[in-house]
């Protein structure tokens, strides 16, 4: 019998465990894939070199994971940004220094307002429970999409914004509920520090790639990481939880979930949860996100002047940086397809979304851009065990309706992953801090430290 079994080796999860195992707890953690790191993973592209095809990039907000990387001693290295950006708009591709291309005045300014309007709202909305702050009801009624077209007067202007939140939640305007726009805008520090790179979420990437967090995380908890494991049914009681795995079946003081609340789905629980919970996680639907990544013998386009950071109205991809490691050998690009242009890309074949990409990567990089000796692909929405990413956020309604359930324990369950996270929601760092909390709670359940107040 173990104190507590952990759903879920990501970050969140193994953060989680390294906490209880800390305190002197008896912790399993259960992982249903066959490696660890979930949304986070490394791909190999030759002389012991990675590049990351999940979350990779942390600002110098992002203090949770900042720490963990320092506690198992994995460094940062600043972005490669020097030089001239792209921004390909209505078919034309120009150059431009900065975090906002200037080519389109009027739209940059209609942005610019927008934006000093979004965080002015952003700085009343409650993060720990933002169905509660003042018109909530209202604005969660609302798509984003609704507000830019009732807020925003020109058309350039809209698909700037379109295309930051597409670039920072992976999803399409009129899917996402303004509420959580506004929210996702207060978890992160302002649209600015969401879209930049100096100062801002794209900042930094760990050496070694941001798996290796995890990789060594796990290492540290040994044979307390199950993997192939995943987790089909939760049996729990006033006194105590069985957890079942494909392998075999566990019982403990508590469980502490740590999976995102889409995925709580396929999981059984008995009894059942209530119905808030169980709605909620057909409420909380990931973004969809394919991530390439095209390797060069060299960075080509730095030579040129150039960033590697591309920025694009139209798709297939909406946007581009430099990924390549910190020594600049090989070169990489990588390119995001993010909400429908993703989709869409599906109904491709392999080869077809290849040459797509690679041929608008020479559109914007040139000739050189088509011989990439490497070519790397991760449709998240593909993977049985994330279905979609960054994160989950809430459509219309979502908050108001559900939102209080998020992280809410139930009797012996708790509740961490990206999605529960208060700071930097939907980030590792976010991750991280909503392991750290449950951790908390599942101590005070099982007696060791007092309950944390909310
Ligand atoms: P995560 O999903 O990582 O872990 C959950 C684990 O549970 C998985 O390992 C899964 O296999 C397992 N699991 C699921 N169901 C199970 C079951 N029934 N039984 C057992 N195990 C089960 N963030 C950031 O800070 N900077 C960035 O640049 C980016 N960019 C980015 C790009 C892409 C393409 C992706 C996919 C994601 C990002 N992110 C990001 C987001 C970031 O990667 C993400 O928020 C965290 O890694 C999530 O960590 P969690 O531990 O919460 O969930």
């Amino acid at each position: 019998m173990a104190d507590v079994v952990v759903v879920g080796a990501g970050l969140s999860g193994l953060v989680c465990a390294r906490r209880l195992d800390e305190a002197g707890l008896d912790v399993l953690v259960l992982e249903a894939r066959d490696r660890v790191g979930g949304r986070t993973l490394n791909e190999p592209i030759g002389a012991g070199r990675v590049v990351e095809m999940g979350g990779q990039w942390v600002g110098p907000n992002h203090a949770e994971i900042l720490r963990v990387a320092a506690e198992v001693g994995v460094d940062t290295f600043p972005t490669h940004i020097a030089g001239q950006h792209l921004f390909a708009h209505a078919g034309r591709t120009s150059r431009y220094r900065g975090h906002i291309p200037s080519r389109i005045p009027l739209g940059v300014l209609d942005f610019r307002i927008a934006q000093a309007r979004l965080e002015r709202m952003a700085r009343d909305i409650d993060l720990v429970d933002p169905a509660s702050t003042p018109l909530a009801r209202r604005l969660d009624t609302l798509t984003a999409e609704t507000w830019m077209r009732r807020h925003m007067h020109t058309q350039s202007g809209r698909r700037l914004m379109r295309l930051s939140i597409k670039a920072v939640l992976a999803t399409e305007p009129s899917e996402l509920s303004f509420l959580h726009w506004l929210f996702y805008i207060a978890t992160g520090g302002g649209l600015d520090s969401l879209i930049r790179t100096d100062g801002g979420y794209q900042q930094d990437r760990f050496v070694g790639g941001s798996q290796a967090i995890a990789l060594r995380l796990a290492d540290d908890l040994g044979d307390r990481v199950r993997l192939s494991s995943p987790v089909r049914r939760i049996e729990h009681r006033s006194d105590g939880v069985r957890v079942h795995s494909d392998a075999a079946c566990f019982d403990a003081a508590a469980v502490v979930v740590a999976v995102p609340p889409h995925l709580l789905t396929m999981i059984e629980f008995e009894p059942a949860l209530p119905a808030a919970c169980n709605q909620l996680s057909h409420r909380m639907p990931p973004g969809m996100v394919t991530k390439f990544v095209a390797v060069y013998p060299e960075p080509f386009w730095r030579a040129g002047g150039l960033s590697g950071h591309a920025t694009m109205t139209d798709g297939p991809i909406s946007m581009t940086f430099d990924n390549s490691p910190p020594d600049g050998s090989p070169g990489a690009l990588v390119a995001f397809a993010l909400g429908d242009d993703a989709r869409a890309l599906e109904r491709l074949s392999a080869e077809g979304r290849q040459e797509a990409v690679l041929d608008r990567l020479v559109e914007l990089f040139g000739p050189r851009a088509a011989d990439s000796v490497q070519f790397l692909e991760r449709c998240w929405g593909r993977e049985q065990w994330t279905r979609g990413c960054y994160a989950g956020f809430f459509g219309p309604g979502g908050w108001t309706s559900f939102g209080g359930t998020l992280r809410r324990p139930d009797g012996r369950l708790f509740w961490a992953s990206a999605e529960t996270a208060v700071h930097a929601h939907g980030s590792m760092d976010g991750a991280v801090s909503a392991g750290e909390r449950a951790a908390q709670e599942a101590l005070a359940a099982v007696g060791v430290v007092p309950p944390v107040v909310r």
